[in-house]
């Protein structure tokens, strides 16, 4: 596991076309946060680093948002507010799945579906983000370094 700070938006972007660039197709990746921690932000960024330019909104009422990207599918989920974990199969999140290059679940929890990778976002006392990012993957744990390495560089 590896924490990363991210001074403001510019940082999301960078960690976004991290995520793109290295995480293998279909990877499935678990978003934790309090509210305004910034989950949805971090998706909007990843489907611009897809090359998807249209709007990103968060799927707090339709929990399932899937967009045609240029670089294939992306599926963002938000099943905070889903009382019952069996209902997102209801919501057809499981024939999503299967389609997407890259799914980032908001508030999603390991129990609930197999995920690739968890990221944990922190509102810090000044504003900034600080950000976990575990592989929960054995062969992606390379993947993670290889990122966090990525993200240091580019603040020295
Ligand atoms: N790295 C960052 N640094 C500073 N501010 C940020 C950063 N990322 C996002 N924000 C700001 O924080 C807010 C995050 O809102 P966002 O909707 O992304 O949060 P969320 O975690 O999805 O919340 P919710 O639980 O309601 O879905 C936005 O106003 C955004 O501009
Ligand atoms: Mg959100």
């Amino acid at each position: 596991m590896i924490t990363i700070t991210l001074g403001d938006e510019n940082d999301t972007a960078r960690l976004a076309s991290l995520l793109v660039q290295h995480l293998p197709a279909g990877s499935v990746v678990l978003l934790k946060g309090p509210l305004g921690a910034g989950k949805t932000t971090l998706a909007r960024h990843v489907a611009r680093a897809l090359g998807f330019t249209g709007r990103v909104t968060s799927p707090t009422y339709t929990l399932i948002h899937t967009y045609p990207t240029p670089g294939g599918t992306l599926l963002h989920a938000d099943v905070y507010r889903l009382p019952d974990s069996a209902q997102l199969w209801e919501f057809g999140l499981e024939e999503a799945l299967e389609d997407a290059r890259l799914a980032l679940i908001e508030w999603g929890t390991p129990e609930i579906l197999v995920a690739d990778v968890e990221i944990e976002i922190e509102i810090t006392e000044d504003g900034t983000r600080r950000l976990r990012l575990a592989a929960l993957e054995p062969e992606l744990k390379d993947v993670v370094a290889t990122i966090e390495q990525a993200m240091r560089r580019g603040r020295g």
